[in-house]
Order: structure tokens, then sequence, then C-alpha cells
């Protein structure tokens, strides 16, 4: 196999760099993201963007597209390839998700506390289970570190070894043993109701009348709608097998367990790609794209080393999927573990073929050149967008005590919602109408700020933690020889440029701006 070389699990040369503590800090502080319906306390797994959230979300987004449908990478042969864009609707004809096998499958083994009364996803507790049989069995979230469960051992089960124990996923705990089970957040055990299937798709009636007969659902995925249309943009557009269909937009899924910031949440973004081609031809296309993939995360300045590239065991395949590779990152809450970033997926006929049962409607191709009618094979890189600007922003995250702010963002530029600050060292004399005319002659070309007020430390720092990869100090000297200095984020090294070239010297140093 071609795909790049995974870094070892556990076997890390970087270690998680922070606390996700102080992202999400940052993250409220600077604008970033908020709680949703903060001022009532929140709501579980729902977040929203702030004005800077909202530029990076979209810097991201845009990378994607341009990437996917604007310029295409280039295929084996040396053509570019076609990809054609979609924006479709998230209520769909509730008939599609039974043939999507949502309906039926898309559940996770859940589990109540009748005690805490929190509710778990069995395959996210793990249960230790005394291997001779004597004394308590305990069961602790999968993210529980090893301190934290020696403690609970101490206090629950007089401070018996990690190793005495035989350790499953809730889910592979036979029910007969759960009434001897202490639930992760209580101290006594028979709490923990038997594992039941949750069907994680928000449903809604359309229209007037709430019965079964006006139930509809949120789409769990995007890609329901490419699926959907394929005949449509097959018989509307000039496009050729093999080529794509591209969709980004809200995906809802009422997970039991949201957690980690925005990683797991209720309501989030997805950017994916059906790929669809020749069935004899689906292995070469998913090499294809897991290199694809793996070029266009570094090409967003991402750190490769907290990259590992995970080919997914049969037993665990989604139900629709012969073969997956997850591509994973060090997130700080998995660490030293990785945790899913996108699935390449290769989802053989498996949509085409039920939508044809379920809708009655032909959806072969049929190749104009050799009159070949056949279903294609369908390969999908499938990725968070919430996802992946939770994983920016980790990435971004550099402590660094020597300075004010103590912390810098290092995004790549083409990400940082601010390519530029133009500062005026103060807020008097000359210097606010000469920031301000800079600051109007950039912003034709670059999303910039102009930032006025408080010292110039503070400004500094501000910029620093918003990740803004130039700031342009305008001061007396301004004024008389018509130059500012340029200050470099990652460096915080200074120099003195006339002030007339600053959009060039910005054009010449965006590439090389980001310290991966
Ligand atoms: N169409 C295939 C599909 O949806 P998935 O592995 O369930 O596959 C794809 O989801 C990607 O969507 C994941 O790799 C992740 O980045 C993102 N994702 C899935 N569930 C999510 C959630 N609850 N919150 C945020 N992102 C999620």
């Amino acid at each position: 196999m071609s795909h790049p070389e995974p870094v070892k699990k556990n076997d890390m040369t970087q270690t998680a760099p922070v606390d996700m503590k102080d992202i999400v800090a940052l993250c409220k502080r600077r604008g970033f993201i908020f709680p949703a319906s903060d001022i009532y306390g929140g709501i579980n797994g729902f977040w929203d963007y702030g004005p800077l959230g909202t530029e990076l979300k979209n810097n991201i987004r845009d990378h994607w597209w341009k990437a996917m449908v604007i310029t295409p990478p280039i295929g084996p042969d040396g053509e570019p390839l076609q990809i054609v864009g979609l924006d479709t609707s998230i209520i769909q004809n509730p008939r599609s998700w039974e043939a999507s096998g949502h309906v039926g499958g898309f559940n996770d083994p859940m589990v109540d506390c009748k005690e805490s009364k929190k509710r778990y996803r069995a395959d996210h507790i793990l249960a230790f289970l005394p291997k001779d049989g004597e004394g308590a069995a305990l069961a602790f979230d999968k993210d529980a570190d090893s301190a934290e469960i020696d403690q609970r051992l101490k206090k629950l089960a007089k401070g018996r070894p990690q190793s005495d124990y035989n350790i499953l996923t809730l889910d592979k705990v036979p029910v007969e043993q759960f009434p001897s089970i202490v639930g992760p957040d209580v101290k006594t055990p028979g709490t923990l109701t038997e594992p039941r299937q949750f069907n994680m798709m928000f449903h809604t009636f359309v229209g007037a009348a709430s019965g079964d007969e006006n139930k509809a659902y949120l789409r769990p995925e995007t890609c329901a709608g490419i699926f959907l249309n394929f005949k449509n943009v097959v018989d509307s557009s000039r496009v050729r097998m093999p080529f794509g269909i591209a969709q980004i937009g809200k995906a809802f899924r009422n997970e039991v367990t949201p957690r980690n910031f925005i990683f797991r949440s209720r309501e989030f973004e997805q950017m994916e790609l059906e790929w669809f081609c020749h069935p004899d031809e689906h292995e070469k296309w998913f090499e294809f794209w897991v290199e694809q993939r793996k070029a266009w995360w570094k090409s967003i300045g991402m750190d490769m080393a907290r990259f590992y590239f995970n080919d997914i065991e049969k037993a665990e395949l989604a139900h629709y999927s012969s073969r997956t590779i997850d591509i994973e990152y060090l997130f700080p809450f998995s660490a030293p573990d990785f945790d899913e970033l996108e699935g390449i997926a290769h989802r053989g006929a498996f949509d085409l073929t039920q939508h044809q049962d379920f809708s009655g409607q032909k959806l072969d191709y049929l190749d104009p050149v050799t009159n070949e009618r056949y279903l294609p094979h369908v390969i999908e890189p499938s990725t968070g967008l919430t996802r992946a600007l939770l994983a920016v922003l980790c990435d971004a995250y550099t402590p660094d005590p020597n300075r004010p702010s103590g912390v810098y963002l290092n995004f790549h530029p083409a990400l940082a919602p601010k390519k530029a600050a133009i500062l005026p060292l103060t807020a008097k004399d000359d210097h606010v109408p000469a920031a301000t005319k800079l600051y109007m002659a950039l912003r034709e070309h670059f999303p910039v700020d102009l930032d006025i007020k408080q010292n110039i430390g503070k400004r500094y720092a501000r910029q620093d933690e918003i990740g803004t990869p130039f700031c342009f100090t305008i001061d007396d000297q301004t004024n008389t020889d018509q130059t500012v200095t340029v200050r470099h984020r990652n460096t915080m090294k200074q120099e003195r440029i006339g002030m007339d070239h600053a959009l060039d010297y910005m054009r010449q140093n965006m590439s090389t701006a980001t310290g991966h």
C-alpha cells in the first residue's frame, strides 16, 4: 500500500502540547467559539462560532472547496479530475433514510445510570473486571487517566492494582455481569442499565400534523443528498465517469455523549466528496484519495507528526463500508492516542443500489463510449469541518513563556482570520491617519484589523492570541520617511519597510509565515 507511513501509536516524538481547558478558554476569550445559548447556561453538544471562529471556519471550508471543486487535483493520467458541487436540503424524503440504513441501523449501544441519571455510550466506557472474580467491578470513562483510575480503585476497591483486572468496553461485557459493576459516577454497584440501541437521528414533523406519517429526519451526514442527486447531476452536467460530487453543510446527530469541546457535537458541519468510479478501479482511486487527503492536511500547515492513518479492521467498519482508513490526529484530550479527524471509505455500490431499490428509479450509469451499464463504486473522503477547525486550533496553539500573552496561534496564513493588524503606536498625533490610510489600502486585498486603543504590548498580545501573522506599526518615523515596522507573529522579530511596500510584503511572506 502506498499511503504514507504512519507514526506509531504511543510512540510520539511530540507529546500533546497543551491542556484542552486553555484552548477552550482562549476560544471564548477571543471570540472563536462560545457555548450555544450561553446566557441560559448552554445546551449540551451545541456551539456557536464567534467573529473569529466564523472566519477561521470559512477559511478552512473555502480551502477545501477550492482543492476539490474549483481546482480539483490532477489525476493519475495527468488530467485534472472532474468534481462538481452541490448544496442539498437538510430534510429529505424519510424513505431515503430507510434506504441508507440509518432508520434501522444508525444506532449506538447506550447505558443509563439510574442513580447519576447520566447516559453513556457503552463503547466509551471501560469496565474493570477482577480477574479472580473477587471484589467490585468498576467502570471508567475511556478518557480517564491512570492516576484517576488508581485513585478510584483506592477508594472503592482497596487500591487493587490495575493489573488485577480484565479490561473490556462495556458493550463487550455479558449483561449478567452488569449488576456487579460500579458506574463511572457513583459508588455502589447495580445502577447501570443493560445497553440499549439508540437511534441518533434527530426527527421533526413536516407540516401542521405531528403523526408518524409526517415524521422527517435532520440529515446525519451530508453525503445522502449527493446520492439522491446522482442521476440529476449526470443528466444535467457534462460529467463522465470517473467524477466527483462534493458538498459542505450541516449535519445533526443526537450523540449520546457529546464531548471534548466541539469534537463530538450534536450539530456540526461536514465536508464530503463522493468519488464515483468504475467498480474495477476502486482500489486505484482509494489509494489516490488517501494520498490527496494527506497532501491537503499538509497544505493547510498541519504538523504531520501528529497524524496517524488507521486502516480500520473489518469488524469495526460501518455498515456501508468494505474498507476505511481513518485519518486520526493527536488531540490534547486523546494523547497519547489519536482520534478520528476524517474517514476515507470505500462505500462500494451500497448507496446507489439501496436508493435504486427503494425509489424504483434506475441509477446505473451508461458509459457513452463503451455502452457498458453499471452502478459505480464510491470512494468517500469525509471530514468534519468543525472537527477540522478544532484540529487546526489545537495544532496552532503554541505556548511561549517569552511573550506577554504566554501563547500564540501559529495558523497557516491562508487560514488565519486576520492576515495583518495595523497598529498606530499611539491614539494621538499623526499615527491614526497614517494607520487608517494603510488599513484602507490593505483591506481591499486581505482581511486586516485596524486596532487603535490600548498600549502596544497589549495589542501585540491580542494579535498573537488570534494568530495574526503580521503587525504593521505606525510611529513618529512613519510621518518623516513613510516607513512602518513589521512584527512577525512567530519570531516577534521586527523590521522596517516602506509603507507603500506593505501589500507586496504580505504577498511575498504569506507562505513562509507558518512554523510547521
Ligand atoms: N458520510 C460518512 C460519514 O458521515 P462519519 O465517520 O460518521 O462518516 C465523517 O463522519 C466525519 O464527520 C468524521 O470523521 C468527523 O470528522 C465528522 N463527525 C462525525 N460525527 C461528528 C460529530 N458528532 N461532531 C463533529 N464532527 C463529527
